[in-house]
């Protein structure tokens, strides 16, 4: 069930080659209506023949293009008939490939913002004004073109940051369109995929709630499906989508872990019990949660018996459904998208991720995925065409761990207590002003360091409470926010007044990176 819009044919088809911008070249072209689909080099030829695109893109990526470790890609692709479009990296394997040459680094590496000189401003450069900047970042380039290529624009040293062979249908780009910081870059990706590919745009997330729905029926049949609910948009979107497909056969299953925060596992009651008449079982786990974390303080060890208890009781609940075959999940594109970063390399471990959506194969159940070929924001569409309330749709991420993530230290009853009060008074007062519509997320942590201070006229010793806004595009880096000098001055009276516990109230003014979003 992962083609869009009822089955193969069309869109784009993305080769990864390693690139940091991957993923933004296939939420570009989404954005254009058009269905696009990322994979790697050595699958392209495969997924090529199961998917039939209109058009192919060959992303940028760290390595040379004559480095031994090069990635592969069969040259069979250039010849199925469809344009292709190479960007950095992308560029000078087709250059490489059609009897050009490429020369290392050094003789004229580029970075970062350049002015693009336009030679040819119709077709693939219409549009596209002369002298707007665009973003370089490479290492080789281009130093030959192969017969049947030519200029189409200039920038700087670079004599073919903008080349084609209008023949064949071969575009290529040495800077990246992709970026915000190449000004023009949407034109181009808009002229190429609409204009020389001439793809359909009919990609909406919208609508094709009703081609997920009808997919789900065909999968489960007359089967169950057994869901975790964390309350977050995607299992949420999953749940009424399943929900619509197959009703009283769809059991959701919401662990309270104890970590949740004020007001969590109400709402999720109300919203899914009592507004949609969902088969919901909350199984009130807090008590072995805690229990197990007590006297814990390593950040990661936390992590890991959190995500380790959840799936025993999941598991345990799951396999009390006994008819149930099938297990339904939020997943969402970016966690399955074959990427060259996901399939390899020694990428350092910062926090090892929980969600719901983590859960073992070994289940041994049939995955009813609906959300597997979406970005967030498209899960976000799809939330709200199917009715979802906003205070849902648009709701800042919550980590599957919880409040654990930033009650720092050893947790206990007490100092959840104090996180999850304060927490609700930051919530509040920044959601009651609207203030958080370009926010990423904003809350409290606990920090168990004490510090004097005075309350009424007594001495008091307590612990410190920190206060996280961040704004972020996708959470792989964020920047801190400053609220209104009087919401902050607010929020530290109400926290200081009726919060017990706390001494202090601080703000954090670190970016991502070196920071990361929660303090654990
Ligand atoms: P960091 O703290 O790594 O967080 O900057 C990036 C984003 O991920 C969220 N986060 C998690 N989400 N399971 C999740 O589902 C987790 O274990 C987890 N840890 C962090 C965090 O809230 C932020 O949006």
């Amino acid at each position: 069930m992962s083609e869009p819009n009822g089955g193969p044919g069309g869109g784009v088809l993305i080769v990864d080659f390693g690139a940091q911008y991957c993923q933004l070249i296939a939420r570009r072209v989404r954005e254009l209506g058009v269905y696009s689909r990322i994979t790697v080099p050595e699958r392209a030829m495969f997924t090529f023949a199961h998917m039939r695109p209109d058009a192919v893109i060959l992303s940028g990526g760290p390595r040379s293009v004559y480095a031994h470790d090069a990635p592969e890609l069969d040259a069979a692709i250039l010849q199925q008939g469809v344009p292709v479009l190479g960007i950095c990296y992308g560029l000078q394997w087709l250059a490489q490939h059609t009897g050009g040459e490429v020369t290392p680094a050094q003789a004229g590496a580029e970075y970062g913002r350049t002015e693009l000189q336009v030679v040819d401003a119709t077709g693939f450069l219409a549009g596209v004004r002369d002298r707007s900047t665009v973003w370089m970042s490479h290492g080789d380039k281009v130093a030959r073109l192969g017969p049947g290529f030519q200029v189409l624009g200039k920038s700087g040293p670079c004599p073919f940051a903008v080349v084609a062979d209008r023949k064949r249908g071969f575009y290529g780009l040495q800077f990246h369109p992709e970026v915000a910081h190449t000004e023009d870059g949407g034109r181009m990706l808009k002229n190429f995929v609409l204009d020389v590919a001439r793809c359909r745009a009919d990609w909406h997330p919208g609508n094709i709630s009703e081609t997920k729905i009808a997919a789900v029926r065909e999968l489960v049949g007359a089967g169950e499906v057994v869901l975790g609910l964390s309350g977050g948009v995607d299992s949420s979107v999953a749940a009424v989508l399943i929900h619509r497909a197959i009703g009283t056969r769809l059991h959701c299953v919401f662990v309270d872990n104890g970590l949740l925060r004020h007001g969590e596992r109400q709402g999720v009651e109300a919203l899914f019990r009592d507004h949609y008449h969902m088969d919901l079982e909350v199984v009130d786990a807090s008590e072995r949660f805690l229990g197990e974390l007590k006297g814990v303080t390593d950040p990661e060890q936390k992590r890991k018996i959190i995500g380790r208890i959840f799936v025993e009781v999941f598991r345990a609940k799951a396999q009390q459904k006994r008819g149930a075959r099938f297990l339904g999940q939020g997943t969402l594109y970016p966690d399955v998208i074959e990427s060259v970063a996901a399939h390899g390399g020694a990428t350092s471990v910062i926090k090892s991720h929980h969600n719901v959506g983590g859960l073992p194969q070994d289940l041994d159940m049939t995955l009813v995925e609906p959300l597997r070929d979406l970005f967030k924001d498209e899960v976000r569409t799809i939330g709200r065409e199917l009715g979802l309330p906003s205070a849902l749709v648009d709701r800042q991420p919550f980590p599957g761990p919880g409040l654990a993530v930033r009650c720092l230290g050893e947790i206990t009853r007490a100092k959840l207590a104090s996180l999850r009060d304060a927490d609700r008074i930051v919530r509040e007062e920044i959601e009651q002003r609207d203030l958080h519509r370009n926010l990423w997320q904003w809350f409290a942590v606990h920090v168990p360091q004490k510090s004097v201070g005075v309350k009424g006229d007594a001495r008091v010793y307590e612990d410190v409470c920190v206060l996280r806004v961040v704004s972020s595009q996708d959470a792989m880096t964020a920047d801190w926010e400053l609220l209104p000098h009087d919401v902050l001055k607010r929020i530290s009276n109400r926290i200081l007044n009726e919060v017990k516990g706390y001494a202090r109230v601080c703000l954090d003014i670190s970016s991502k990176p070196p920071a990361t979003i929660e303090w654990e």
